[in-house]
């Protein structure tokens, strides 16, 4: 059988600490520290140990060249079975085509292997972002000085301040004030439907092209309002709508050359559960009325930037732009809006059919009506929105 190695893996040393009951009973303290080998794959979106024989026959198979296994010693033979098991090792035959394929399709869209592997694993399945900060005990500002002692400087000072050139003000215009008024949303007013008119003008305004390029027939660059590298505009908005009139709530994803909502399948659980599992359970999100799920096709944008070392950086940057927009209009209209990267991207990717290696889940913005009480705490020290002085951080 030819074998080949899958093209991207990473071996990480890890100590591990297990309970021993050997250790306890001669009075030690109950822990063994033993040292594991563990395999980082991306296309297979989950680490997987890796004993010694295995180790090594993964450092002499080529991920390019076919070797054929009769080749390997005894040895070896027993290794290969296991990593061709596990989809380390890839088999040119039908009986591994499964796995095969997992591996191709990650080179055909050609990630720098750093970011594939930063990218696949630092995914959450059931994270709770809210649980976390009450089991760390740092659920507010100042437990977070107080667990975590004295954060670095706010603003950093390089030099002699005598030496400083401070630069002249400039009265405030109405975009200083637009921009005065843009802050982070935890506090959404469910009961109050969005029209669907005003959905819409946000829809296009941050998430449509505004007009497009045709190179050929098949190659188009889209405009946006928002800078894309190589613009390529690969950040694809799919939608959890909840509260826009008009609108059925449910998933969709966003078409922006049609400015069209393209319905999808109903999720495998409650929308309202998708949404607080989307947000880590962060339930100052989670009635948000319309949340943004920001996910690129990374097979777009690294057809040009191939195995970048920029590329995931440049895409990670552009979603950063698309939610200025977005905070930014929506603040204009009189809406509020937020982004949280603190997301469990594989439910997102089981409920919208996104295939992690050439798409993913990135980040998730909201937007909707702001509610009339601050509940969860807002970051508005100069009263611009609230108009009441900000409680205790
Ligand atoms: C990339 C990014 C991720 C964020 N993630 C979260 C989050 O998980 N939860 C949250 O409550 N706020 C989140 N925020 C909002 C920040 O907490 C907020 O921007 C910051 O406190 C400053 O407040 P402001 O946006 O109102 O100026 C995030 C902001 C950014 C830019």
């Amino acid at each position: 059988m030819r074998v080949r190695r899958c093209k991207v893996l990473y071996l990480e040393p890890r100590e591990k600490a297990e309970f021993d009951l050997e250790s306890l009973l001669a009075g030690g303290n109950g822990m063994r520290h033993g040292q594991h080998w563990f395999a980082l794959a991306p296309h297979l979106g989950e680490e997987i140990e890796v004993d010694s024989a295995e180790r090594d026959l993964l450092g002499i198979l080529s991920p390019d060249e076919w070797t054929d296994s009769r080749q390997l010693s005894d040895d070896a033979s027993a290794a290969l079975k296991c990593l061709l098991k596990k989809g380390l090792v890839v088999g040119a035959g039908k009986r591994h085509a499964a796995l095969r394929e997992r591996d191709e399709t990650l080179r055909s869209v050609y990630w720098h292997p750093l970011s594939a592997t930063a990218h696949a694993f630092t995914r959450w399945h059931d994270a709770d972002a809210v649980q976390a900060t009450k089991n760390t005990g740092t659920e507010t500002a100042g437990e977070l000085r107080e667990v975590l002692g004295a954060p670095p400087v706010e603003a950093l000072d390089r030099g002699d301040s005598g030496q400083r050139i401070v630069l002249p003000r400039t009265a405030r215009t109405d975009f200083d004030q637009l921009l005065a008024r843009r802050a982070t949303c935890r506090n959404f007013d469910a009961e109050k439907p969005l029209p669907y008119a005003l959905f819409a003008q946000l829809m296009e305004r941050v998430f449509s092209a505004q007009s497009h390029v045709r190179v050929s027939d098949d190659t188009v660059f889209l405009k946006k309002t928002s800078p894309s590298g190589g613009g390529l505009h690969p950040i694809e908005a799919y939608l959890i709508v909840q509260g826009v009139e008009g609108v059925v709530p449910g998933l969709y994803h966003y078409h922006s050359i049609a400015h069209a909502l393209e319905p999808l399948p109903a999720p495998d659980r409650p929308l309202q559960e998708l949404a607080m599992a989307a947000v880590a359970e962060q339930h100052w999100f989670a009635n948000a009325h319309v949340m943004v799920l920001l996910a690129p096709r990374y097979d777009r944008s690294f057809w040009k930037y191939r195995n970048h070392a920029k590329a995931h950086r440049a895409v990670i940057l552009e979603a950063g732009h698309l939610s200025q927009t977005l905070y930014l209009s929506a603040t204009e209209a009189g809406l509020a809006a937020y982004i949280t990267c603190a997301i469990n991207e594989v439910p997102l990717e089981q409920a919208f059919a996104l295939d992690p290696i050439s798409s993913g889940a990135l980040a998730i913005c909201g937007f909707g009506w702001r509610g009339e009480e601050m509940v969860t705490m807002e970051l508005d020290p100069d009263g611009e929105i609230w108009h009441t002085e900000t409680p205790t951080l």
